[in-house]
């Protein structure tokens, strides 16, 4: 396994790396298994996303997930992470009502699950809790472009900073960065419009749909491993295709058990 500097990411690493022009390699978990190897894998910033509410828990939409279903997944993703930066999503509901609520619910997620950063959705119009949580020693990562807590006002998964909205775009992302967040994730904006903001901020951009001008990229790791079936979102590498391994595995277990191929005499204990 190759040797990983540094031997842990912190927020100014991140920093460290946008102004040296190395970009930053995330992905979402939310188990000790996959992010332990992902972890010893080099990524940078492991994202304990909300998108455990389809990708975990079976629901449709990132909304109905709590505060109290996130905390298991970070303390999982936190435990096993010796290297790489764990942020934890705060869910809907959880700081939109303003600034107590945001630093009630981040303290507890900052307690109970042992992660070094947060993440919230929104630009100017949730600057005022990201400064609130900043204040209070606690790191925010951004989230800006299209934000899935907020799909049904945005009428689905649209592309988000197209025409006059790079405009809004940008000032969004410079309200998180006033407000004192260390990165922010751009998702599903023109890959000219996230070069831009890119280079108009001096914090980290991580870009997921976001073009390949961002300061660095993130994937949700189902969408990255092919566990989903059909054609991917264009935007999304699938890196193997882990539902047809599984799927032929379950085919050959299901074989072996029924053909008597399974369990072996290796497999069995004596005496
Ligand atoms: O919850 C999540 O997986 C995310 C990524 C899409 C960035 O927020």
């Amino acid at each position: 396994m190759k040797e990983l500097t540094p031997k842990k990411v912190r927020t100014a690493t991140l920093l460290q790396f946008k102004q040296d022009g190395r970009k930053i390699a995330c992905l979402t978990s939310y188990d000790a298994m996959t992010a332990g190897i992902f972890d010893r894998g080099g990524i940078d910033v492991v994202l304990v996303g909300d998108s455990a509410a389809d990708n975990v828990l079976g629901y449709t939409s990132t909304l109905p997930i709590t505060v109290d279903e996130m905390i298991p997944f970070g303390r999982a993703v936190a435990g096993a992470c010796e290297r790489a930066l764990v942020v934890v999503d705060l869910p809907f509901g959880s700081y939109e009502t303003g600034t107590d609520d945001a630093l009630k619910n981040a303290i507890r997620i900052m307690k109970e699950t042992g992660a070094s950063a947060v993440k919230i959705e929104g630009g100017e119009r949730s600057a005022e809790q990201i400064a609130a949580l900043v204040q209070a020693g606690i790191p925010v990562m951004g989230h800006i472009g299209f934000t899935p807590q907020s799909v049904h006002a945005l009428g689905g998964f649209k592309i988000q900073g197209r025409g006059e909205g790079a405009e809004q775009l940008l000032a969004d992302a410079l309200a998180v960065q006033n407000a004192g967040a260390f990165a922010v994730v751009l998702e599903l904006v023109p890959a000219a419009v996230a070069s831009s903001v890119s280079s108009e901020l001096s914090i980290p951009t991580i870009g997921i749909g976001a073009g390949g001008g961002c300061d660095g990229q993130i994937l949700v790791w189902t969408d990255f491993a092919g566990l989903h079936s059909g054609k991917p979102r264009k935007f999304v590498k699938q890196y193997a295709n882990l539902a047809e391994v599984l799927g032929s595995a379950v085919e050959t277990y299901v074989e072996d058990v029924q053909g008597g191929n399974f369990p072996l005499p290796e497999h069995e204990f004596e005496g």
